[in-house]
């Protein structure tokens, strides 16, 4: 793989540098000042809700748009300053699929390899490649208008791929793709950072971020709100909740006095919602989930059914923002572990 050199005053330790970035769109603050590292290597990912920045960060960063103030440094190139060595060291999955319409996809992903100055043979190569990653080898010779959605998406990014960028952007690069699919480019993502790549991902899916990234920066009405490791972000929403529906509803109370006496590790509260005949206990990690119903198990207590819930997009905004969560407040009784 080939990286291009960076300049001497670049950073070392990251791969991309933002600081400040502002863009406006009329009267709409695109991005409002945000800052943000990705470290060389790791795979940052970007959360936000519609509207709140995420492929106006992505173009800027791509050069495709003009910041209005800020800086932001790429692979040690300014992207205003230094455009054009930068285009060559990013690939760029757009949130919206680019290929070209008429071509096969064996074409299209091989005119990318040429225009990034692949040798024909090593083109080809790469072309075939990358098609049988992405499981489009059987549809290679068709015009890309012919392609589904989730090939074509399968198809823009394995042209993002073909010249082995050292920092690459995708722009939710799996919303509308079936489970399968989006476990391949789960796959193709991480074997890309095994390789030494740094990858900026914006996406709406908890599961995807906590598949592949190792910090989230969560931006909101063109702001950073939140940022840090995915465990950290995870705790301060409080990870998932158990619910426990024992046999006999009767016996909520005492089984969340005995857990609050259980006095187990990271195990910060119960709540008992005597209306819905539930308890609700936080949960961060599987050995806790394994104590907590060996807990209910060991003093005897029924239970009908029991099932783990993880926080949504929503509710980790709604934390982040320090807003309540619906589960608190119908909570009609809290025992403090
Ligand atoms: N070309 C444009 N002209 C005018 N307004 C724009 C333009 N592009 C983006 N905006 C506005 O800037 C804001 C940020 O948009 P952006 O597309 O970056 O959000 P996003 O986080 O990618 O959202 P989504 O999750 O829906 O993709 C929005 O209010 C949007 O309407
Ligand atoms: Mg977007």
């Amino acid at each position: 793989m080939t990286r291009i050199d960076k300049n001497p005053d670049g950073g070392k330790d990251n791969a991309v540098e933002v600081r400040g970035l502002v863009k406006h769109y009329g009267e709409t603050k695109a991005l409002d000042g945000v800052d943000l590292d990705v470290r060389e290597g790791t795979v940052l990912g970007v959360l936000g809700p519609n509207g709140a920045g995420k492929t106006t960060l992505v173009r800027c960063l791509s050069t495709l748009v003009t910041p209005d103030a800020g800086t932001a440094v790429v692979a040690g190139y300014d992207v205003v300053k230094q455009p054009r060595q930068l285009r060559r060291t990013i690939g760029l999955t757009g949130q919206y699929a680019s290929v070209d319409e008429k071509l096969s996809g064996w074409e299209n992903l091989y005119m990318i390899g040429r225009l990034l100055d692949l040798p024909r043979r090593a083109a080809r190569q790469r072309a075939d490649e990358m098609l049988e990653r992405f499981s489009l080898t059987d549809a290679a010779k068709r015009p890309a208008m012919q392609y589904s959605g989730g090939m074509r998406r399968r198809l823009d990014l394995a042209a993002s791929m073909i010249g082995q960028p050292a920092v690459l952007y995708l722009d939710e690069p799996t919303t509308g793709l079936d489970p399968r699919t989006r476990n391949e480019v789960w796959d193709e993502v991480q074997r890309m950072v095994a390789e030494g790549a740094t990858v900026l991902l914006t996406t709406q899916y908890m599961e995807e971020a906590e598949q592949l990234a190792n910090e989230l920066t969560v931006i909101d009405r063109g702001r950073v709100i939140a940022n840090g490791r995915v465990d950290e972000l995870k705790a301060k929403v409080g990870g998932r909740t158990l619910q426990i529906r024992p046999s006999d509803t009767a016996q909520l109370p005492a089984m969340a006095r005995v857990l609050a006496e259980a006095g187990l590790d990271g195990v910060s509260g119960a709540t008992v919602v005597p209306d819905e005949g539930l308890l609700y206990v936080p949960i961060l990690s599987d050995a806790q989930l394994t104590a907590v119903v060996g807990v209910m198990g060991s003093h005897g207590f029924g239970i009908a059914h029991i099932g783990t819930h993880l926080p949504s997009l929503d509710e980790v905004f709604l934390a982040i923002t320090g807003e309540k969560t619906s589960v608190s407040d119908t909570t009609e009784e809290e025992v403090a572990a």
